[in-house]
């Protein structure tokens, strides 16, 4: 389940009390976890329980009355590898089957594009009732895959079948549902990360702030949606373990253009958002320079551009993604880059933006492509932002 973006409809039958264990089960094998309730499930589990286990903000209504923003039912489906409604109650399979949509998991449902997956609960005799079992046969024939409820004791004191599927019968089914789908990306991608070290002596180097996190998630990204990656970094404390992923360590600007130059031939596409140190010392000194004899004056020599030496190597298929991280004129120096760079997106990181810091959890980016701007992304982490520029790169193909 790693990674896999799931979208939890909740509504308002008795099982949703369950939900709190599925959802702890998705997030213990690393799936992406965010939930949608009906007004009417709030009386069955708290919000907060739902938002505190899947790590997310819960959405209840349209309108977030709070904030006064909207709720965007569109965003949601367009976020979700899968939309999983449990319990999905007579209620809300009734309404799905009929195009009716009085609330924000309705919505979001109208508005999915893939797979809707239900979890039907109710009482034995609603579970067979004929207009029920019509609603049911609409929904498969829309394309929506049942976990059929399970037979056994009933919230009413009967017996019979119409309890939701138990929390791990409905995670086997998903595990199962991921293992068949092919994921989208097929190809090979070369992202360079973290910062690199220019060594003046043995025991000091020129470097910079960057974690090399923002590298890793687009690694991760990349990684879920099915490429290969070749993963180039500078000395970083990120871990990824992947099957399709090979990670290539440099500590320099030269060993990083080298590596790159090793892989480019067979990528696809290239994702540079290593900090290249700009300049390196001309000698490195053998010993460590020692106070007394320490020169007033460190000689510099300017490092390859490894961005653009790939940009300018490749053939007409190969994609070219840089980063651009300005402190002023930002737009302006960034739309510089793309055309100096010969690139087909920049990502611009501005250090005027909050909340996005070094070595933080989360960015700000703003993409531009040769026409000028793409998207100017919300604060958000860098795993979502690496989802997006994925996506992004994926329909620059198109
Ligand atoms: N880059 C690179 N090799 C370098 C310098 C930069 O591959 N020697 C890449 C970075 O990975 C990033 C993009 O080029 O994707 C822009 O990096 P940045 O440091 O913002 O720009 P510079 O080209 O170094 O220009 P300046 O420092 O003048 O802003």
């Amino acid at each position: 389940m790693y990674g896999k973006r799931i979208l939890l409809g909740i509504t308002g039958g008795i099982a949703a009390y369950k939900i709190a264990y599925l959802i702890r089960s998705l997030k213990k094998q690393e799936a992406e976890v965010k939930c949608i309730m009906t007004p009417a499930s709030s009386a069955f589990i708290s919000p907060l329980v739902v938002s505190t286990l899947s790590e997310n903000e819960v959405s209840v209504e349209f309108w977030n009355k709070e904030t006064g923003s909207w709720n965007n039912h569109v965003a949601y489906a367009e976020w979700a590898d899968v939309f999983l409604i449990a319990p999905a109650t007579m209620n809300t399979v009734g309404k799905m089957a009929n195009g009716l949509c009085d609330n924000l998991l309705l919505a979001t449902y109208f508005s999915m594009k893939g797979k809707t997956i239900i979890a039907p609960a109710m009482d034995l005799d609603m579970y067979k009732h004929p207009s029920f079992l019509r609603n049911m046969d609409t929904l498969t024939k829309d394309g929506v895959s049942i976990i059929p409820a399970e037979n056994g004791a009933l919230a009413s004191g009967l017996e019979g079948e119409g309890r939701m599927a138990e929390p791990e019968h409905i995670q086997s089914y998903l595990t199962e549902y991921f293992k068949n789908i092919v994921p989208k990306g097929a190809g090979k991608i070369c992202i360079t990360a973290g910062p690199t070290q220019e060594a003046i002596d043995p025991v000091r180097y020129i470097s910079n702030h960057s974690s090399g996190k923002m590298g890793f998630a687009i690694a991760k990204a990349a990684l879920i949606r099915g490429y290969e990656v070749e993963l180039i970094c500078g000395p970083t404390h990120e871990e990824l373990a992947h099957p399709k992923l090979n990670r290539t360590n440099i500590n320099t600007a030269e060993e990083l253009l080298k590596a790159v130059q090793n892989c480019w031939q067979e990528c696809d596409f290239g994702i540079f958002s290593a900090a290249v140190a700009d300049f390196r010392p001309v000698n490195m000194s053998s010993t460590k320079l020692k106070k007394g004899s320490a020169e007033e004056v460190i000689g510099l020599v300017q490092n390859p551009d490894i961005l653009k030496w790939a940009s300018f190597h490749r053939d007409n298929n190969q994609k070219v993604v840089g980063f651009a991280l300005e402190t002023n004129n930002e737009q302006e120096n960034a739309l510089l880059k793309l055309e100096r760079k010969n690139l087909d997106l920049v990502v611009l990181n501005s250090t005027q933006d909050e909340g996005a810091t070094f070595g933080g959890e989360k960015n700000k980016v703003t993409i531009f492509d040769k026409k000028g701007l793409v998207c100017d992304l919300k604060l958000q982490t860098k795993f979502d932002v690496a989802v997006n520029l994925i996506d992004i790169i994926e329909k620059l193909d198109a």
